[in-house]
């Protein structure tokens, strides 16, 4: 375990090895067991969660004989499959990686093989003995790995650590997947990709005989691919439905901050202005037949209603300021 590339996930602060404990300078306390830092709050874990850690905890001694149940059904090859997923990150062998949700490791060894040496792949799960199996997958891997148990709503990396992060078959059960998107994006360096996918059936199959197959045995494939609760921050947005299209996966480019624009342009036609005056300068309505003298005044003035409009008002509202001495 390296402790430097870990932060406090409540503080986002530096964490100190003590024994067998990683603390940050508030005190936020992480131990770690097994050589594997833990990182997930007990204290504040609900019911559900606790239930949703146990059930992972007692999946993972099986989780591997019936993993690719879900792609035979589909009639797909799975190991064929996760390689694609993985393709979509378009890694560069140095590349810094961060699978979250990681489970028993059936994509971290194919991230693995596309990384060196000079790579590092973090492979995160909330369930240790999920990763416990995935460890041993890791074993011989080429890049350097750091696994830890987390939860996906509160990361323990600093902002800007990762060039790729990855996450396939956990979405659907995360407490807040908002919160896990925005959490994804923060970890990421701008330029970073992201591949996220799970369970979701391809609305327009949702009546077919198939679908209502899948639907009658998993509520997971009524889950929406979270399009609406990507960050802002989110370019170049894909969205494909993969195995049978009963899974959706959304590659997209971390940027930064909204989308770039310039909404000062002015815009050619009688009406004019701006989309910035037009969505920043609005008036309360007037009168219809005030309306239609100031189209007639408008038309008569040559100029744009966006200029007529303002050099009215304007005027209007300095005269109004001066004759009560408040202009300045
Ligand atoms: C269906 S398994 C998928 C595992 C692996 N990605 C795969 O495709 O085989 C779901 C995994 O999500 C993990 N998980 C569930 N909720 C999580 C959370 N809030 N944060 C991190 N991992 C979580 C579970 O422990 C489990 O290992």
């Amino acid at each position: 375990m390296n402790p430097s590339l870990y932060r406090c996930p409540v503080c986002h602060a530096s964490l100190a090895q003590d024994a067998q404990t990683l603390v940050c300078a508030q005190g936020h306390r992480h131990p770690v067991v097994d050589g594997l830092p833990d990182f997930v709050p007990q204290e504040s874990l609900n019911e559900e969660q606790r239930q949703s850690i146990d059930y992972y905890d007692q999946s993972a001694a099986i989780y591997d004989d019936v993993a690719d149940l879900s792609f035979r059904i589909q009639k797909q090859d799975e190991a064929v499959t996760r390689r694609e997923f993985v393709k979509l990150l378009a890694l560069q062998p140095d590349d810094r990686v961060l699978e979250i949700a990681t489970g028993t490791g059936r994509d971290a060894v194919n991230i693995a093989e596309q990384l060196g040496a000079d790579g590092l792949l973090c492979a995160m799960d909330l369930s240790r003995a999920m990763l416990l199996r995935c460890r041993e997958k890791l074993a011989d891997a080429k890049p350097a790995v750091e696994l830890c148990v987390g939860s996906a709503s509160s990361l323990p990396f600093a902002d800007g650590t990762f060039d790729a992060l990855f996450s396939f078959g956990g979405l659907n059960v995360f407490p807040d997947v908002a919160g896990a998107l925005r959490e994804m994006v923060r970890v990421c360096k701008p330029g970073a990709r992201i591949v996220v996918g799970d369970e979701s059936l391809g609305p327009w199959l949702h009546e077919s005989e198939y679908g209502r197959i899948l639907l009658h045995n998993s509520p997971l494939f009524r889950h929406q691919p979270p399009l609406h609760l990507l960050p802002v921050q989110a370019r170049k947005v894909r969205l494909q439905w993969v195995v049978g299209a009963a899974y959706y996966l959304i590659d997209f480019e971390v940027g930064e901050g909204e989308p770039p624009a310039d909404f000062d342009i002015e815009i050619p036609g009688a009406r004019g202005g701006t989309l910035r005056t037009r969505y920043h300068g609005r008036l309360e309505g007037v009168s219809p037949e005030t309306l239609a003298l100031a189209r007639k005044a408008r038309e008569k003035s040559g100029q744009s209603m966006h200029h007529w409009l303002d050099d009215v008002v304007r005027a209007a509202a300095l005269k109004a300021l001066e004759d009560d001495g408040s202009s300045s």
